[in-house]
């Protein structure tokens, strides 16, 4: 179960609209992850998922024209570099990139520095992340470049819980991965989540998806145009026929 949300989301980002030359390839009202919540993003290829949470996350592909405002834990951070905003507790871990091949799994989760400890930040250690993960205990001794897709995903995930987020937002760790890691790892964003964490996850696998968010908001040209909890969406006809195979009512 979701811990009740403290006063106000920890993440919002508002009036956020991204725009390469001249195709806005985002234009957001707003969206919020409350305390301990999981919100999914979902939305067809070139929806502008990766640009949502590249946008709240300071970085850029490319040089896009980027406004509106990130709020984490009640500041204002959309003026910070993306480092800074790492450094607040807003943590991305895209596909796959978090993680050096040419070091071990050890030396991969000894690689970040210590964040500065705020109240409602947990920073995990290496062997917090192998309780998480086993797995990765298992292949300590592994270069990153050895590792499965799912395991990559697992260390990605892992370095950045190091960071000790606030919010972690992921883009598409489902990719690439046999169903049963699917689950594995989208489950630990509802093991995650009940410690506190707030959770913006991508995912492309709606139907894995919807079986672990709170939330569930469909993107669609850089717009928002359904959202709702997971139930509500689940009846969803948009949902439903373009991901769901099909609806009967
Ligand atoms: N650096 C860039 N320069 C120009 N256009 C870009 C750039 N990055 C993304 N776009 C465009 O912005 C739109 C949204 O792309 P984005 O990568 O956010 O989609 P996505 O929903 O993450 O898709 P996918 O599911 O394939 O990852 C697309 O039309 C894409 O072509
Ligand atoms: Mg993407």
């Amino acid at each position: 179960m979701t811990p009740t949300p403290a006063a106000g989301p920890v993440l919002l980002a508002r009036a956020l609209t991204v725009a390469y030359g001249g195709n806005t390839a985002l234009a957001l009202d707003q969206i919020e992850v409350g305390r301990g919540e999981v919100v999914g993003v979902v939305g067809a290829n070139g929806a502008g998922k990766s640009t949502l949470v590249n946008a709240i996350a300071g970085w850029s592909r490319g040089a896009p024209r980027v406004s509106g405002e990130v709020w984490l834990g009640g500041r204002e951070i959309g003026g910070l570099p993306a480092h800074a905003r790492a450094r607040a507790g807003l943590l991305l871990v895209p596909e796959g990139k978090l993680v050096f091949g040419q070091m071990t799994v050890d030396e991969n989760l000894s690689l970040p520095g210590q964040a500065p400890a705020g109240a409602d930040r947990r920073i995990y250690d290496r062997d917090a992340v192998f309780e998480l993960f086993p797995r990765l205990k298992e292949r300590r001794g592994h270069l990153g470049s050895q590792l499965s897709g799912g395991e990559r995903q697992m260390l990605g995930i892992g370095r950045a819980l190091m960071l000790g987020p606030q919010a972690l937002m992921l883009d598409e760790p489902s990719i690439g991965l046999a169903p049963r890691l699917v689950s594995t790892v989208l489950q630990t964003m509802r093991t995650l989540a009940a410690t506190g964490l707030s959770i913006l996850l991508v995912e492309q696998n709606v139907r894995a998806a919807i079986e672990v968010v709170d939330r569930l908001v469909l993107l669609e040209r850089g717009r928002v145009v359904a959202q709702g909890t997971a139930a509500q969406m689940r009846d969803d006809e948009r949902i439903a026929r373009a991901y769901l195979g099909g609806h009967d009512a």
